[in-house]
């Protein structure tokens, strides 16, 4: 986030002619509150929703007519920094307000959750990770970041880069998955896709990393849950993305909702001060997450109003998202000398500067021109969602190679979910519309000529014999579209039951008596429970929520006219109570075995069913001759791989370590790189890494980082559970 000489005089000027109350206004976020329109609170009528006394559409239709409360008095005296608004003529009316009206002039910041994608919705991120392709990572960012820009968003509240190991917990669909070194690529991409191209305002938006820290940990997997962790686990694996980010130049960061060991992140000055801002060197300004100033009350952890806002702000809060603490209590704290101008003043610069550098200053207002830009989508925008949507895909099981499909074959295309267009787009989509959304039914419809389409049944509800036995009559194959609805995974959709919901194992089974050859295509947002699957339905497509273009990708994988390449980002369990399970844990003094004393179930397979890494594709690739060695400064590793199918495919060659024995126990194979690679049938590459030897250490629990000479194994292959392995000693 570089400023020129000029913009930092700027903001000097504007500091010191800033009153308190304008200074805190400039900490305060606000979303336009609902005040009416309808007999009962708020709280209330989402309570109704949740609880179905009234249907999601009534919903719908009372919000339509709801009166709200933009807060146009307080942007008018300079009490509102930022904003969650997504339509452009009303962020345009709103900034009027706050350049021509309030005293200073000070443009708003308009921020959204834009989390995969804005009018454009791309695979959800756990699925994109799993392209291992961070030039389409890097691709997708800049072109939802084009996108909400035109509509004055100029704010993405993302990436979330929680590393996440527990399946159950509803938010691993949000971000990367388990691994920080995928994580954090993943990050890396994501923030020079928000922000780099700075050619025009226009192109390019504020990233904000979310949600530091240690959020993916709750126990149980259960959202909002305390989080408790050793260090050394905290510094080399959850932090890990973060200080990737932020290297990368993200410009601002939201707090977690969670305490890390006893403190709530959000009035934690050891991870906001010491780590992030003093450590990490980062920049820009944090934010907390919604209402998370006030929770800290019910944490435990704050007495009142008055004490979470000066704890928030003191321990490097520079923004408070919806409770208006700060805006109504931080004068008084400052004027009584709690809370010193110093505090107030540094969050003012870091937001200011953030304002500066997006060219809100300059540029405050959407253009007519740019509103109308992508009434209807450009064809670059559906092209890139389509390749993002292939690439993301991941080929379970092949049984007999059924897949790919003959083209001229009678398909029986089952299940509600193939069918709607909602379902495709996934949790946290903002402002997709149904017109430029293709279901799976409309995707196949287009690549196989003779696709009949029986719903049969879906997540919820229940199955309809007749057409389940249609279905069996017509085809000389089934493709079942079963999973999970979008609003069974994001935020506050943890799931204490992760296979398949509903009567929809069921409705496998007689599809399977049905005689015909079934294909399962996955539609769900976190790694399901897929033994009986996994044993019974000779064929299994992980198509996640895919976004507006998932119809034509699962069809052309199912045809063959893409080969499937999506590897997984986090690992699939068994069953629901192995969670939380990932592939690089510590070996423990009895790694578990057949033998009874070991760590195991006894009523669970070891490991996971699908690991990390895992996928397949319609060809094969043969790995040999895996040659490490160490130079002075890194360790050259290379490997031949070949596809030994007949057709042409891609393959994310893996690479992992283990530090065989160290003063801290480390996982049993850490990832360090990966590279994709595409080969045509019978070719074959070398594929080489070289690992730098200081990113071999690691850091203990006083965030000292070590690196110790000794024995290293090196790991290249298919996935973390299939690799060659050859042992180095290394000296440091
Ligand atoms: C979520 C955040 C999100 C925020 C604003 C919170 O409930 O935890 O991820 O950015 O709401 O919508």
């Amino acid at each position: 986030m570089k400023l020129t000489e000029e913009q930092k005089k700027r903001i000097e000027e504007l500091l010191s002619q800033m009153t308190l109350e304008e200074k805190i206004g400039q900490m305060n976020q606000e979303s336009p509150s609902i005040v009416g329109g309808f007999d009962v609170p708020f709280e209330e009528l989402i309570e109704m929703m949740t609880d179905g006394r009234i249907s999601k559409e009534e919903f719908g239709r009372i919000m339509a007519d709801a009166k709200q409360d933009y807060h146009e008095d307080d942007i008018r005296k300079g009490l509102v920094g930022s904003l969650m608004v997504q339509d452009p003529v009303k962020v345009n009316e709103l900034q009027k307000i706050a350049i021509e009206e309030s005293r200073l002039g000070i443009p708003i910041i308009f921020g959204l959750d834009v989390i995969h994608g804005f009018r454009s919705v791309y695979p959800i991120a756990i699925a994109e990770a799993g392209s291992f392709d961070t030039d389409l990572m890097e691709r997708t960012a800049a072109m939802a970041a084009k996108e909400s820009r035109a509509a004055g968003v100029a704010w993405h509240f993302a990436p979330m880069v929680d590393v996440a190991r527990d399946a159950r917990w509803g938010r691993v669909s949000e971000g990367p998955g388990e691994d920080p070194y995928l994580g954090s690529q993943f990050a890396r991409a994501k923030i020079r896709g928000l922000q780099n191209d700075q050619s025009s305002p226009e192109n390019y938006v504020a990233a904000c990393l979310k949600h530091y820290v240690g959020y993916g940990a709750c126990e149980s997997g259960r959202d909002y849950n305390t989080v408790s962790m050793a260090m050394h686990v905290f510094y080399n694996n959850y932090l890990k993305p973060f200080e990737a980010a932020v290297d990368e130049g993200a410009c601002t960061v939201m707090a977690a909702f969670n305490d890390l060991n006893g403190k709530p992140c959000t009035v934690n000055k050891f991870l906001l001060r010491d780590i992030l801002k003093d450590s990490l060197g980062f920049p820009g300004f944090v934010v907390s997450d919604a209402n998370a100033i006030r929770e800290c009350i019910v944490h435990g952890a704050c007495e009142d109003d008055m004490d979470a806002g000066i704890q928030a702000a003191q321990a490097g809060m520079d923004m408070d998202m919806g409770t208006e603490i700060y805006v109504k209590n931080l004068k008084e704290a400052v004027e009584s000398g709690k809370l010193s101008m110093e505090v107030i003043d540094e969050a003012v610069r870091r937001i200011l500067s953030v304002k500066m550098w997006l060219g809100l200053f300059d540029h405050p207002y959407v253009t007519e021109e740019a509103m109308k830009r992508y009434e209807t989508l450009p064809v670059e925008h559906t092209d890139l969602a389509r390749e993002a949507a292939e690439k993301s895909i991941v080929l379970l099981k092949n049984e007999g190679n059924i897949l790919p499909l003959d083209k001229n074959a009678k398909i029986s295309l089952v299940g509600s979910l193939a069918d709607n267009k909602e379902e495709i787009i996934g949790a946290w989509a903002m402002s997709w519309q149904e017109k430029d959304c293709v279901t799976i039914l409309d995707g196949m419809k287009e690549e196989f000529p003779n696709v009949r389409y029986f719903e049969c049944g879906g997540p919820e509800g229940d199955l309809n014999m007749n057409e389940i036995l249609a279905a069996g009559d017509y085809g000389d194959v089934i493709v079942a579209v079963l999973g999970e609805l979008v609003s069974m995974s994001g935020e506050a959709s943890s799931k204490a039951d992760i296979t398949i919901p509903g009567r929809q194992r069921e409705l496998l089974e007689m599809l399977l008596t049905t005689g015909r050859p079934v294909v399962l295509v996955l539609m769900n947002g976190r790694p399901l429970a897929l033994s009986w699957e996994s044993q019974f339905v000779p064929a299994i497509v992980e198509g996640w929520h895919l976004g507006i273009q998932m119809g034509p990708a699962v069809a052309h994988v199912l045809s063959g006219a893409v080969n499937p390449e999506g590897r997984l980002s986090s690992s699939f369990p068994a069953m629901t109570g192995q969670c939380p399970v990932y592939y690089n844990h510590p070996n423990t003094g009895r790694p578990g075995s057949k033998s009874k004393f070991t760590s195991r179930y006894l009523d669970a397979p070891l490991g996971a069913l699908y690991p990390f890494g895992y996928g397949l594709s319609y060809t094969t690739f043969e790995y040999s001759d895996l040659q490490v060695k160490e130079t002075e400064d890194t360790v050259e590793a290379c490997i031949k791989v070949k596809n030994t199918g007949d057709r042409s495919g891609k393959e994310t060659v893996q690479f992992y370590m283990q530090d065989v024995a160290a003063s801290l126990v480390r996982p049993v194979k850490e990832m360090k790189g990966f590279e994709k690679i595409s080969l045509e049938a019978g070719e074959e590459k070398t594929v080489s890494f070289s690992l730098a030897k200081k990113d071999m250490g690691f850091y203990d629990n006083e965030r000292t980082y070590r690196l110790e000479d000794g024995k290293f194994r090196i790991f290249i292959g298919k996935s973390s559970v299939d690799c060659l392995m050859q042992e180095i000693e290394v000296q440091f």
